[in-house]
């Protein structure tokens, strides 16, 4: 049994706070009843429709993207800009999938793809734990000093200091005047990393994210996905 609610938030029909206004204002009915009660439990052998549609649970699917730069992460981008969900086949968007959390247009790398809520909010919950590891092209030659301030926490153009954090020069290159560099954040604030290689006088040129929780690129090609493997789900939603 079920609240007739959190059944319909499930089969991403609303959120479930939308769902709720839709029982109030008697838009669901269960075995032809129009319901209007919240709370109202239901089993797998009762039949929902919406506005007399008959909804059911989908299953749930989740993907890594290994996301290119040039695609927005939306659903639909109202400039017509091609966005990370033209990289995927039509069966597969067959399920509501969409992206969770943001990457830049001009970022690269992993990005998680589902249709689970559920997922999806425990990844973007602000005070969710999960390491994100970007590796960055910056302008000039990082120092230790620098590296240290990062590790400490810089105040964004935006005055939000950052938590601590982990980074190290990956390379300096004389010749190019150019650093790479290895940072790994908790956080997820809009264009966090290119703020922060700002913050410390080094704008980012190329920017890939890495690694999310134990989620890689692996050997997937860019603009390529792969299912994400059940230890890998388990992960993110055992936490
Ligand atoms: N930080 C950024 O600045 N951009 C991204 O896309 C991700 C993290």
């Amino acid at each position: 049994m079920e609240r007739l609610q959190k059944y319909l938030a499930e089969c991403g029909v609303a959120s479930r706070r939308k769902s709720e206004e839709l029982i109030v204002n008697g838009h669901v009915m269960v075995n032809d009843i129009v319901i209007k009660e919240l709370g109202t439990q239901i089993s797998e052998k009762d039949i929902v429709k919406v506005d007399g549609v008959v909804v059911e649970k989908e299953d749930h699917v989740y993907y890594v993207l290994n996301k290119p730069t040039g695609y927005v992460t939306t659903v639909k981008d109202e400039h017509n800009r091609p966005t990370v969900l033209d990289l995927f086949s039509e069966q597969d968007k067959k399920y509501r999938i969409y992206p969770v959390g943001r990457l830049d247009f001009d970022t690269a790398g992993v990005l998680l793809i589902t249709n689970d809520g559920a997922f999806s909010n425990k990844l973007t919950k602000a005070n969710f734990e999960i390491e994100k590891e970007y590796v960055a092209r910056v302008e000039g030659l990082v120092t230790k000093l620098e590296i240290l301030d990062l590790k400490r926490g810089v105040v964004l153009k935006t005055g939000y200091k950052t938590k601590e954090c982990k980074a190290r020069v990956i390379s300096s290159d004389k010749r190019n005047n150019t650093s790479l560099i290895n940072i790994i954040i908790h956080e997820g604030k809009n264009h966090q990393v290119r703020l922060m290689c700002d913050a410390i006088g080094h704008p980012v040129k190329k920017l890939t994210r890495v690694r999310v929780g134990s989620i890689t690129l692996d050997d997937i090609p860019r603009g390529c996905y792969r299912k994400l493997k059940i230890h890998e789900i388990k992960e993110i939603m055992g936490r």
